[in-house]
């Protein structure tokens, strides 16, 4: 029999269905409530609220899971690169290994952008911040590829998509070339998704690049472990925007204006403005205590969903440990910081009892900065890895039978009915 859940409405009782997910709680299905009931149900921030059926990823919060297509986070990152899981998680299976190095070819061919869109570039000042850059590049391109913006089109959204993926990295490293005015680097097709961006952020015309390979698989991993995270922020802003028909340039670009929030995307920029202003570990323990009386939070620990260790931190944690060895930066004093905050963090009772452990963030700001990249361009490097998920998540949407416009309803508190009153009489 299946599962129904009641509710009572003053004197009225009406039941709903119970819709059970291959993992995680079960939903009740409460679309009729408004033409049985006449109420709607009040949920600020979503914390009770499944917005839509998918099967792309699914988290654990509680038990510290996070699975991509079925896959755990671990394997993915340990044995996967960054295009194959962006395969899977458009398509839903792992490549085979003729439908990877055609996913490869068709991705690593697209990569340059429309030589026009160099220019759009000049109208930005130079002290601009990348992310600002990124959010209108990116919801300009729908003035550039005008041939791939018809929702209802399978092949125009295949294109669009493919571009996206394929041309986010040049425009990422674009933005940041922009900024401390170096020329634009152009891709380079014998080179790996990940060393390409590598290239196109830190050559120069003056002498050949070699990508380390233990950086580039460092970062090949960042990319892994942010390609998606389920009905997150800017993903459900993505579904949301997406949802209005409006072309998959701009439901991404909108996607890229949510993350940019630190509460969001922007929290590996937090942690190391943070760490910059706590200065050294001598300063902690007042730091700690100003986080305790609730005058600022302590950034990159905390999560919506996760009310145990993030996964994704775990890996990261020890991507950190291999670039900091590779690069003999073992003794950096921003990673002896975020070590002390972390050491207290996990053992104080504020943080044990609110189950706030460290979060993906908390350190891939210091791989980052390792790496050479610059505080500014790490949401930069969020969206490019991310662009997939809300790839995903948009065309799981559009595809989707049951889908209509998002449309939130409110309670309103406001004033009731009242009479304009003339500026004299106020
Ligand atoms: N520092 C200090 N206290 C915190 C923190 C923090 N980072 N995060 C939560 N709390 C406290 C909060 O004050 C509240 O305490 P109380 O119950 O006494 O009022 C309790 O923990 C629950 O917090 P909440 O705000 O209700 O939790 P939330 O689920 O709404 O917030 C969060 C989640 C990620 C916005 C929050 O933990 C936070 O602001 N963290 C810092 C920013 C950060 O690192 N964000 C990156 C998230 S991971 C990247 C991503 O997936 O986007």
């Amino acid at each position: 029999m299946t599962k129904q859940a009641s509710l009572k409405v003053e004197d009225k009782e009406v039941t709903f269905p119970v819709m059970e997910g291959t993992l995680g709680p079960d939903v009740i299905d409460i679309r009729t409530l408004l033409k049985e009931t006449g109420t709607f149900t009040f949920d600020p921030g979503f914390t009770s609220t499944a917005s839509c059926e998918s099967k792309i990823t699914f988290i654990d919060g509680d038990k510290g899971q996070l699975y991509y297509r079925g896959y755990p986070i671990e394997q993915l990152a340990e044995n996967s690169d960054y295009l194959e899981t962006c395969y899977l998680l458009i398509y839903g299976e792992l490549p085979t290994e003729a439908q990877h190095k055609e996913f490869v070819e068709t991705i690593t061919k697209h990569t340059m952008v429309h030589e026009q869109l160099t220019w759009f570039f000049r109208g930005f000042r130079r002290d601009a911040h990348p992310m600002a850059m990124m959010t209108g590049v990116v919801g300009a391109l729908a003035a550039f590829y005008q041939d791939s913006l018809d929702i209802n089109n399978p092949d125009h959204r295949r294109v669009a998509e493919y571009r996206m993926i394929s041309k986010i990295p040049t425009i990422a490293a674009m933005c940041y070339r922009y900024s401390i005015g170096a020329p634009f680097v152009f891709p380079r097709n014998d080179l790996s998704y990940t060393a390409n961006f590598m290239n196109m952020m830190f050559s120069t015309p003056c002498e050949e690049y070699k990508p380390n390979p233990v950086l580039v698989k460092a970062l090949d991993r960042i990319f892994i472990l942010h390609a998606d995270h389920e009905q997150n922020a800017s993903t459900s802003t993505v579904r949301l925007a997406g949802s209005s028909g409006t072309n998959p340039f701009a439901a991404i670009a909108a996607g890229i204006a949510c993350l940019w929030g630190p509460a969001h995307g922007g929290a590996n920029e937090a942690v190391l403005k943070m760490l910059d202003e706590i200065g050294s570990v001598e300063h902690v323990a007042e730091f700690m205590e100003g986080v305790k009386e609730r005058k600022y939070r302590l950034m990159g620990f905390g999560h919506r969903v996760y009310k145990n260790m993030d996964p994704r931190a775990k890996i990261m944690k020890q991507t950190c440990d291999e670039v900091l060895n590779e690069l003999g930066l073992h003794d950096d004093p921003k990673f002896k910081l975020a070590m002390a905050l972390e050491k207290i963090a996990l053992e104080d009772p504020y943080f044990v009892e609110r189950k706030l452990y460290p979060n993906v963030d908390f350190y891939s700001g210091i791989v980052l900065s390792a790496l050479g990249i610059p505080v500014s361009m790490f949401t930069v490097i969020f969206a490019l890895a991310r662009t997939v998920g809300w790839i995903s998540h948009w065309h799981e949407m559009i595809a989707d039978p049951l889908y209509k416009i998002g449309r939130p309803r409110q309670l309103y508190t406001g004033s009731v009915r009242r009479d304009y009153v003339p500026e004299a009489q106020r």
